[in-house]
C-alpha cells in the first residue's frame, strides 16, 4: 500500500519506539494474552479520536476493529508490518507507544491463562459451573452485589479446603453498594462474626468492599484491590428493579410508569440522617436506600461480568430480570422491541418457543441457549468497524439452568428463600463464556 502519509506514519511509529525506551519496555504488558482485548479496544478508540491522515485512520481501523481481532494471530500481518515494518507482537507494541497507551499497573493478583475454548470445552462437561475452580489453573471468585456473604461463606465451604491441600491460594473478592453503616437494607448486611470468621480461613484471600457500587470500581483498580479478571465473576440474585429494565431500548418515562405501577408510588424521603427511598406498596410505606429504583439495565451487568469473568454465573436471577437479561443474550433484535415492557401477558408472544422451552424446563435441568436461537454476535457497521456497545457483552456460549438451588453447588441466602416465596416462579441460574 505505497502512500507517502503510509511511509511517513511508518517512520514516525518506528522512531519514537525507539526513543521511548521506558514505554516500549512496558508495552510488553499490553500484548499479554489478559490485557490484549483491552488494549485492541483502546487502539480502535484512539485511532477513532486521534488526528490522523485519512489513508493512514482506514487501514489501521482495518486491523482493530474487526470482529475477530482479540488475539495477536487473527490481525493481518501483512498489513502490520507495511505500517510499522515490524513482525506483529512488536507492531502492536510500537502503535501502543505511539498512541500513547498506559500499561495497567502490574496486578498482585495471578489471573489464569486458560483459552477461552479450553474453558467451554471444560465447562460444557460441568454442570456446577464452580467445580471449573477445581480444574483451573487459579481459583479466583468476584461476587457482585454479595449480599451477607452466605454464598461467599458456602463457596468457601465447599471449595476452600481442597485449594488449601493442594497448595493453590483461593482468591474471593465481594463487593456491595449498601452501605455498612445504613440503618435500611435488613438482612442483607453482612453480619461482622461471618466477615471475620471468612478472614481469618487459612489459603483464603477473602476482601469485601461495602458501599461499593459494581459500576464504580476505578478506585479499587487504582489501589490494585482488585484482579483484572477472575475464573469466575458471579452475581447472584441480581437486584430489580435495577436490571429488570433495559434503558437502551425503553424510556425513562415508560420505566418509571412501569415501576410505579408494578410496585406503588415512590418518592425520595429520609430515615434518621440517611437519604431513603420510600415506596407506597398497597397499604404500607416501604424503605428501601435511596439508590433503589436506579435503573442500569442488564446490558451494563452483562458487560462488566464479561470484563471481569473467564466464566461468568448469574445465580437465581428471577423472573422480572431474567427476560429482559435474556433478550441482551440473543441475537435477533426482535426480542428488544423498543419502548414495550416485559408482562407475563406479552412474554410468551416475544419470545416465541424460547419462552415455551424456558418456561417448561424443569427445575434442576438445563439447555444450551444456542440451540433455541442464535446468539447475540459482535456486529460491525456497513465499512466493517465494530459497534462500540458490542465489543464486551457478546458470549461464547450460554447455558439456562432451572431452579435457586442445586445439590452441591453453593447459593445465596436470596436463592435458598426461593422456595418458601410461593408467589415466584422458579428462578434461573445463567452461566456464560464470554466470547
Ligand atoms: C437481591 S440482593 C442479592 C444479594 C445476594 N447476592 C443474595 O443473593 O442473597 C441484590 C444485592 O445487590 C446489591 N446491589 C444493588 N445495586 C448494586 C450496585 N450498583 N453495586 C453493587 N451492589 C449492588 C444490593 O445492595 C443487594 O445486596
Amino acid at each position: 500500500m505505497p502512500s507517502d502519509e503510509l511511509t511517513e506514519f511508518r517512520h514516525a511509529v518506528s522512531r519514537r519506539a525507539r526513543q521511548a525506551p521506558a514505554q516500549w519496555e512496558a508495552s510488553k504488558r499490553l500484548v499479554e494474552g489478559s490485557t490484549l482485548p483491552s488494549t485492541m479496544a483502546q487502539l480502535s478508540d484512539a485511532i477513532q479520536r486521534r488526528d490522523l491522515p485519512e489513508v493512514v485512520r482506514q487501514v489501521l481501523l482495518s486491523l482493530f476493529d474487526q470482529p475477530l481481532s482479540s488475539r495477536l494471530q487473527d490481525l493481518n500481518s501483512e498489513t502490520l508490518k507495511s505500517l510499522t515494518g515490524l513482525p506483529p507482537a512488536k507492531a502492536v507494541r510500537a502503535l501502543c507507544v505511539w498512541f500513547q497507551l498506559v500499561p495497567p499497573p502490574a496486578s498482585k493478583w495471578p489471573t489464569t491463562c486458560l483459552s477461552s475454548e479450553a474453558v467451554e470445552g471444560k465447562l460444557r462437561q460441568l454442570t456446577n459451573p464452580f467445580e471449573f475452580l477445581a480444574h483451573a489453573d487459579v481459583a479466583s471468585v468476584l461476587d457482585i452485589g454479595a449480599g451477607d456473604l452466605s454464598f461467599a461463606e458456602e463457596l468457601v465451604d465447599l471449595y476452600g479446603q481442597r485449594c488449601t491441600q493442594e497448595n493453590r491460594p483461593f482468591i474471593l473478592h465481594c463487593l456491595d453498594r449498601l452501605d455498612p453503616r445504613s440503618r435500611l437494607g435488613g438482612p442483607l448486611h453482612v453480619e461482622p462474626e461471618r466477615l471475620h470468621k471468612l478472614q481469618q480461613r487459612e489459603g483464603l484471600s477473602l476482601s469485601f468492599f461495602g458501599n461499593q457500587d459494581m459500576f464504580e470500581l476505578g478506585a479499587l483498580d487504582e489501589r490494585g484491590s482488585l484482579a483484572p479478571r477472575y475464573t469466575i465473576a458471579t452475581c447472584w440474585a441480581p437486584a430489580s428493579p435495577t436490571f429488570a429494565y433495559e434503558p437502551t431500548r425503553l424510556s425513562q418515562v415508560l420505566i418509571a410508569q412501569d415501576l410505579e405501577r408494578t410496585r406503588g408510588a415512590f418518592r425520595q424521603t429520609r430515615y434518621g440522617k440517611e437519604v431513603a427511598l420510600e415506596v407506597q406498596h398497597r397499604d404500607r410505606a416501604l424503605l428501601f436506600p435511596s439508590w433503589k429504583f436506579d435503573v442500569i439495565g442488564p446490558r451494563a451487568l452483562l458487560k462488566l461480568l464479561a470484563q471481569r469473568g473467564v466464566v461468568c454465573v448469574l445465580g437465581s436471577v428471577d423472573v422480572q430480570v431474567f427476560w429482559e437479561l435474556l433478550a441482551q443474550l440473543l441475537d435477533d433484535p426482535r426480542y428488544r422491541p423498543q419502548d414495550q415492557a416485559f408482562h407475563p401477558e406479552n412474554l410468551p408472544m416475544i419470545f416465541g418457543k424460547i419462552y415455551e422451552a424456558l418456561t417448561s424446563l424443569p427445575v434442576g435441568e438445563s439447555i444450551d441457549l444456542a440451540k433455541l436461537a442464535p446468539l447475540r454476535q459482535k456486529r460491525s457497521d456497513s465499512a466493517g468497524f465494530l459497534h462500540t456497545d458490542d465489543r464486551d457483552s457478546t458470549f461464547r456460549y450460554v447455558r439456562i439452568t432451572r431452579g435457586a438451588i442445586f445439590p452441591g453447588m453453593p447459593a445465596s441466602s436470596t436463592a435458598r428463600k426461593f422456595s418458601a416465596m410461593t408467589e415466584e416462579v422458579p428462578p434461573w441460574l445463567v452461566t456464560l463464556i464470554p466470547a
